[in-house]
């Protein structure tokens, strides 16, 4: 481990220069644009989480589909809570969430699927989880250690999706089985 050095002095007088910009210091080693870019296509993701899952619980019918819409409907809380820390999160950055519908399916990385029966449905929030875990991983290992807030941000929504994901999968199992 290297040797903690640090110039405090220089950091007190940073700190009072471009105050306009809040949390973001000259500290902040992350391309800020592009990072606001990059969690704008999260919140995306997310908002297309919440109106699948949205509709897979307003549509959900069969014997099984109680249990099953208490769980579409407890992602979809969380998904909403997503989207807002990630608002929450551009904000800070000096950014403005973007939340048009115009363009919306586009922006995401996960798609919206209706699906047609209880199975589908699960299916399709299983590959949208699994495809928002692999964009997520990419996004945390791509901020390393430039941006360590959003990196975490991100980390604990990725906690959450696969959390999500095998929820999913445990459903299938259980309705196939
Ligand atoms: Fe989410
Ligand atoms: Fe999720």
């Amino acid at each position: 481990m290297s040797e903690f050095v640090r110039d405090i002095k220089a950091i007190r007088k940073r700190a009072r220069e471009h105050m306009e910009n809040g949390p973001v210091t000259e500290g902040y080693k992350a391309d800020r644009s592009r990072v606001i870019d990059v969690l704008n296509e999260a919140l995306a993701t997310e908002i297309v989480c919440v109106l699948r899952y949205k509709r897979h619980y307003y549509t959900a019918t069969g014997i099984a589909s109680e249990s099953v819409k208490s769980e579409f409907l407890q992602h979809a809380t969380e998904e909403q809570q997503h989207a807002d820390w990630i608002a929450e999160r551009i904000n800070q950055l000096g950014g403005k969430a973007n939340f048009n519908p115009a363009g919306l399916t586009e922006r995401s990385h996960s798609e919206y699927v209706e699906g047609s029966d209880l199975v589908s449905m699960i299916r399709e929030n299983l590959v949208a989880e699994r495809i928002a875990i692999e964009s997520y991983s990419e996004i945390v290992r791509w901020l390393g250690n430039d941006d360590p807030t959003t990196r975490k941000l991100m980390e604990d929504i990725l906690k959450v999706e696969e959390e999500h994901a095998d929820d999913m999968a445990n459903l299938l199992v259980r309705l196939s089985g």
